[in-house]
């Protein structure tokens, strides 16, 4: 994901376009301004509100900042299980379509996300593993003034299928 170089940058999957009652998140935030500190966090979503961090995301995450612009990769298992409000939530997205929500903005001294200055979401759940439906996704979270806040790896193929 691709956005300002101050402050968080989130992704989250949902069954539905709205924030919540059980979304797997994952934030990117430059605790210090100009990115110089950045630090992945992997929470959930309950609802309206500030996410639930869980803990820090350590291995393959990458970062980097070019001219204000901070660019976070990370990786996530095809399955992954939390604990939302006392029930053992499992987002597979072998199994299940999901929308894809983007949001940022800015941290708190403590590096807490506070609401959004911008957030964005797909219009109806999709399988995330079809390139076709990736594209679509793209297009729709693409913030003009920055590149794509959602990358592959490896990059889909740029053909319909
Ligand atoms: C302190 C943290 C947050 C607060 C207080 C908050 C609050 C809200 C509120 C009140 C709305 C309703 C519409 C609006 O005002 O825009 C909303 C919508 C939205 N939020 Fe958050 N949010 C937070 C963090 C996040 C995070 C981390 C994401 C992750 C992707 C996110 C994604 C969205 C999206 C995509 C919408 C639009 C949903 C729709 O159209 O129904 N928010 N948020």
């Amino acid at each position: 994901m691709t956005g300002a170089a101050q402050g968080y940058l989130s992704l989250a999957i949902s069954t539905d376009e709205g924030m919540g009652p059980a979304d797997d998140c994952y934030i990117c935030s430059a605790t210090t301004s100009g990115g110089s500190t950045i630090v992945f966090s992997s929470a959930y979503l309950t609802g309206e509100s500030p996410p639930t961090i869980l803990n820090p995301i350590t291995t393959n995450v990458q970062s980097s900042v070019t001219n204000g612009i901070m660019t976070c990769t990370f990786t996530r298992p095809i399955s992954v299980s939390k604990t939302v409000s006392g029930n053992n939530v499992t987002w597979d997205v072998s199994k299940q379509s999901f929308n894809v929500l983007f949001a940022e903005g800015n941290v708190t001294v403590g590096g807490g996300t506070t609401y959004h200055s911008v957030r964005k979401h797909t219009h109806g759940a999709f399988n995330l593993l079809k390139p076709k439906d990736r594209l679509l996704m793209e297009s729709i979270l693409l913030p003009s003034r920055y590149s794509l806040p959602f990358c592959c790896s490896p990059a889909p193929p740029r053909v319909d299928k």
